[in-house]
């Protein structure tokens, strides 16, 4: 699959994505305008870019912490068994916690995520994803706050892959398969 030609088409600019963070920050900064020390935890490896631009944006007392999950590997289809492939290094029972995800698709990876999280009994718990493709959903999860709903299409850039490539792509773009390179 990753051998095959393809080019990319712009989906959502850098300049979008900068304005929904600022506004997505405010809203994220009411929820937790109380807090001492919200732990943000970035889910590797995806998020990396909107953790970085988010918590920048955000203006309050944070720890960042990281969890990775097992996710798609070189493929483009959810392997749905969700394994815990880096675990958090804080404790964070009675804390207040905002997850951070690059991307919703068939839900598994972020709701396993969660009730792992809630098992460890924090304060607040409550997740945020730049991207949402509800078509692609398997398990009833809704992430508390989303960038952009997006159809069904396998996009790149901001930190998100296609088999570890264009993570370092300033804007969403999709994917578009070609007979031929271009
Ligand atoms: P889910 O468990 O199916 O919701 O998948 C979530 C993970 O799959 C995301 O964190 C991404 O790592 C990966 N993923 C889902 N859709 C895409 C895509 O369009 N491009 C790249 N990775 C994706």
């Amino acid at each position: 699959m990753a051998e095959r030609p393809y080019v990319i088409d712009e989906l959502i600019s850098a300049k979008a994505i900068a304005a929904r963070i600022e506004d997505l920050c405010r809203k994220i900064r009411r929820e937790f305008s109380d807090t001492d020390k919200l732990v943000v935890v970035g889910l590797l490896r995806g998020s990396f870019v909107f953790i970085a631009d988010l918590v920048r944006e955000l203006d309050l007392p944070i720890e960042v912490d990281f969890l990775e999950a097992s996710s798609y590997g070189d493929s483009t289809e959810s392997s749905r068994e969700v394994r815990i492939l880096k675990d958090l290094r804080g404790a964070i029972e009675g804390r207040d916690v905002l997850v951070v995800e690059d991307i919703v698709d068939t839900g598994h990876t972020l709701n396993h995520v969660i009730g792992l999280l809630t098992s460890r009994k924090p304060a607040r718990l409550k997740s945020i994803a730049l991207l949402d493709k509800p078509s692609r959903r398997e398990v009833d999860f809704r992430a508390d706050w989303i960038g952009f709903e997006i159809p069904d299409e396998f996009v790149v850039g901001y930190g998100i892959d296609f088999a570890q490539r264009n993570r370092n792509l300033p804007y969403i773009g999709k994917v578009r398969f070609t007979e031929r390179a271009s």
